[in-house]
């Protein structure tokens, strides 16, 4: 039987070895449809927030989901720790998706629950389902509490999810990801639906959470001022190709138009 697949740092691998690395990646959702994407290449390091800019249509969301297998892999290859995404059985992806939190636009809460449930549904993603009547440890509990501390909103624990605003209900989404003790987070649009107070926070909140668990947070956006204040990289999609990367502090709002540049403005 192989060695199990694990996201952790392999013994072998050094501090500088990218927890997911892409290479040459393309994606096609089918046969005779165009490239989504297009020969990207991509490293996330531990640590390290790193902004995905690029307008509706881009490839945003299709490069975030190829990282836990959502998304078919064409061609060339996507590895996230010790897993090749292209080449995993049921239970693999599984396992996976288990170890990569991800936090969506519509924060993805079940409304009726509690706040406090709703972050410990993240839990089961470890555990399973078999906790699901109303019985998770209560280590769990605990955890799921001071997590709910941690993003600012403890005191809404027993509320409806559903009674919370956007913006608290994006910091439980967060608080959700963190308890699978995730080994890399991916936030999809994260602050397309809060107000730019709101979205400012949220954004820390990743970018902190990156630095302090020591994991490698990807964070797609279309707002470029955002970018340039919340990110340490910025990657810039266009048509599904990789057309502007680099440190965020190497970059300007100059550098980064050609990402919304319309076609009748690249054309003039
Ligand atoms: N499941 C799918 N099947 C076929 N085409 C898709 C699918 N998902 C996305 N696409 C297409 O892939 C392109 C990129 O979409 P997407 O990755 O959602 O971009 P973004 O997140 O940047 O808006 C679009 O042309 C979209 O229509
Ligand atoms: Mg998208």
């Amino acid at each position: 039987m192989s060695a199990p697949i694990t996201m952790s740092a392999p013994a072998r691998a050094g501090a500088d070895e990218p927890r997911i690395r892409i290479r040459d990646l393309t994606v096609r959702y089918a046969p005779g449809e165009p490239l989504v994407l297009d020969g990207i290449d991509l490293d996330l390091f531990c640590g390290e927030t790193v902004a995905l800019l690029g307008s509706s249509g881009s490839g945003k969301s299709t490069l975030m989901k190829t990282i836990t297998g959502f998304a078919p892999i064409t061609s060339g290859s996507v590895r996230a720790g010790d897993f090749d995404v292209a080449d995993l059985r049921r239970g693999q992806l599984r396992s996976l998706r288990s170890h990569v939190g991800q936090v969506f636009q519509q924060f993805n809460l079940i409304g009726r629950l509690s706040v406090l449930t709703n972050v410990l549904m993240g839990a089961l993603h470890v555990a399973g389902p078999v906790n699901m009547l109303g019985t998770f440890r209560a280590a769990d509990r605990r955890r799921a509490l001071e997590l709910l501390d941690r993003v600012g909103i403890a005191h809404k624990a027993d509320q409806e999810a559903r009674s919370l605003s956007g913006g608290q209900q994006q910091r439980v989404a967060i608080a959700r990801a963190l308890m699978q003790n995730p080994r890399a987070i991916l936030a999809d649009e994260p602050v397309a639906s809060l107000d730019p107070t709101m979205s400012r926070i949220v954004l820390e909140l990743l970018r902190s959470i990156a630095r302090e668990e020591r994991i490698p947070v990807l964070v797609s956006l279309h707002v470029v001022p955002l970018a340039l204040a919340h990110s340490d990289r910025i990657v810039g999609l266009r048509h599904g190709r990789v057309i502007v990367s680099g440190r965020t502090a190497h970059l300007d709002a100059d550098q980064l138009a050609p990402v919304y540049e319309t076609e009748d403005e690249e054309a003039a």
